[in-house]
């Protein structure tokens, strides 16, 4: 049986094969020190019975009074294990200590606007678009689509101390800001 455990240092020696993915983002060592120093409770890694690495979660709290939030920083699953719910599992991890333990409006995320399969997973997840946010990934260039590739859909859960679902809205796809605009 696989099992879904904290993210530890050593694990940056052996997610190579979940990484090699053009959806998932390589970030600098220092970058997963400093989620794993300091929101330990949101790093979750999806291990098999032979120890290699299925998925993992990185996530961070942030934001000042109703903006306060859970943010989803990376999802990934390895080909080979995709449709097996991991993805769901640790979404639904990150949302319960996003609710429980820090208290959390919401979880938001981003994901490129062609990454037609995260959005459908996020959307079936109860995730909103709540704005466009317009050349946030700066390194694909302008493909034939437009700006989807470099372009964010930013995405959000309400939590249970948003039961009035103020921090989400309808017409979340018409509203466009820019890069800069947005932490
Ligand atoms: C997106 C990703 C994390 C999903 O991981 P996963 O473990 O396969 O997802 P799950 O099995 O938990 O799927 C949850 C739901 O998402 C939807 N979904 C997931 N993959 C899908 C696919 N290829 N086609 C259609 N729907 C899909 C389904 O509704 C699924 O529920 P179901 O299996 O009961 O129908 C995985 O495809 C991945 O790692 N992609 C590359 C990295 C990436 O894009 N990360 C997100 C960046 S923002």
């Amino acid at each position: 049986m696989s099992i879904l455990r904290p993210f530890k240092a050593t694990d940056m020696f052996k997610f190579n094969n979940v990484n090699l993915d053009i959806w998932t983002e390589t970030y600098s060592i220092g970058f997963y020190l400093h989620y794993l120093s300091r929101w330990p409770d949101l790093c979750y890694v999806q291990e098999a019975p032979s120890r290699r690495m299925m998925g993992y979660v990185i996530g961070k709290a942030e934001g000042q009074s109703t903006e306060w939030h859970g943010h989803v920083t990376a999802i990934t699953v390895a080909p080979e294990y995709r449709r097996l719910s991991l993805a769901r599992k640790m979404m639904s991890l990150l949302e319960l200590v996003s609710d429980e333990s820090y208290r959390g409006f919401f979880v938001d995320l981003y994901v490129r606007c062609n990454n037609a399969v995260a959005i459908q997973m996020y959307e079936g997840m109860g995730y909103d678009v709540y704005r466009r946010v317009r050349e946030y990934y700066g390194n694909l260039g302008v493909g034939k689509g437009g700006r989807d590739e470099e372009d964010a859909f930013d995405m959000r859960k309400p939590l249970s101390r948003d039961s009035a679902r103020r921090s989400v809205r309808s017409n979340g796809r018409d509203i466009v800001v820019s890069a800069h605009e947005v932490s």
